[in-house]
C-alpha cells in the first residue's frame, strides 16, 4: 500500500529547502510581472500563497500584499519570513478561499501557482476571486497542464491539471473576459524510473471595468 503524504502543515518548515520550488515560482513571478505591469499603488492578493515563495519573488512590485492559506504550519513560517524581512506592506492571512468570509478588501491583482488543482470547487473558487478583484484587476494561475494523475499519484485527491478549454469556459462563466493562455515552465518528476515533465501554464484574465 502506498503511504499518506505528509500535510502541507508538516511539509512547511523544509518547503523553503526545495531548490524546485524556489525555481518554479520565481519563473512564475517572471511571467506574471512580464503579463501584467503592476503600477506603483498596486494591490496584490495571494491564495494557496504556502511560505509565500512566489509573492516574495515579486515583493517589490506591489503596493501591498494579502497572503492566504488554509495551513497554519505555512502561515507560521511564512510570518517568520515577512517579519524577519522587515516587509510590513506584505500580510499573512488563514482564509479558505472557497468558504470563508472573503475580506472587504478588493485587489488590483488575484494570483497563485500550483494551488487550484488543490480547491475541490473550482468555480466557487473562481466566482470569489472575481468578488475579490476590483473592476479592471487581473487573475493570474498558473497550474499543471491535464494529467494522467501521475503527477501526485493515487493517495491524494485533487484535480488531474486542467484542460485549458475547459477552465477558460469556467474562468468566463465566473465573469472574467480576456482569457489567455501561455506555456511558462515544465515540473519534472521521475515517474516509473523515467523522467516525466509537467507543463505549466500562467493563465490571465480581466476583471470588466464595469461588470
Ligand atoms: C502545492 S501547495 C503550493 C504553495 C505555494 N503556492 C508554492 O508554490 O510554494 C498548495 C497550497 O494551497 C493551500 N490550499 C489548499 N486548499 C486551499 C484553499 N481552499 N484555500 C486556500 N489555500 C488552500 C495549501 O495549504 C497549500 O499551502
Amino acid at each position: 500500500m502506498q503511504a499518506t503524504r505528509p500535510s502541507f502543515d508538516e511539509r512547511a518548515k523544509d518547503w523553503d529547502e526545495d531548490p524546485k520550488k524556489i525555481w518554479r515560482s520565481q519563473l512564475t513571478a517572471d511571467a506574471i510581472l512580464k503579463a501584467v505591469k503592476p503600477s506603483p499603488d498596486t494591490t496584490a492578493f495571494e491564495f494557496g500563497c504556502g511560505t509565500g515563495l512566489l509573492s516574495f519573488a515579486m515583493k517589490d512590485a506591489y503596493a501591498k500584499i494579502t497572503l492566504t492559506d488554509t495551513s497554519d504550519g505555512m502561515l507560521d513560517v511564512l510570518r517568520r519570513k515577512i517579519s524577519a524581512a522587515g516587509a510590513s506592506h506584505m500580510s499573512a492571512m488563514r482564509l479558505d478561499l472557497t468558504t470563508d468570509p472573503l475580506p472587504a478588501e478588493r485587489y488590483g491583482i488575484a494570483y497563485s501557482v500550483v494551488t487550484l488543482h488543490h480547491i475541490p470547487d473550482t468555480d466557487g473558487a473562481l466566482h470569489r476571486l472575481h468578488d475579490l478583484l476590483q473592476p479592471g484587476g487581473t487573475l493570474c494561475i498558473a497550474d499543471l497542464d491535464k494529467e494522467d494523475g501521475s503527477f501526485h499519484g493515487p493517495e491524494e485527491i485533487v484535480h488531474h491539471g486542467f484542460d485549458r478549454q475547459i477552465l477558460k469556459g469556467q474562468v468566463e462563466a465566473a465573469g472574467f473576459v480576456d482569457v489567455r493562455f501561455e506555456t511558462i515552465l515544465e515540473i519534472t518528476k521521475k515517474i516509473d524510473g523515467k523522467d516525466r515533465p509537467y507543463p505549466v501554464f500562467l493563465m490571465t484574465a480581466k476583471k470588466a471595468v464595469q461588470s
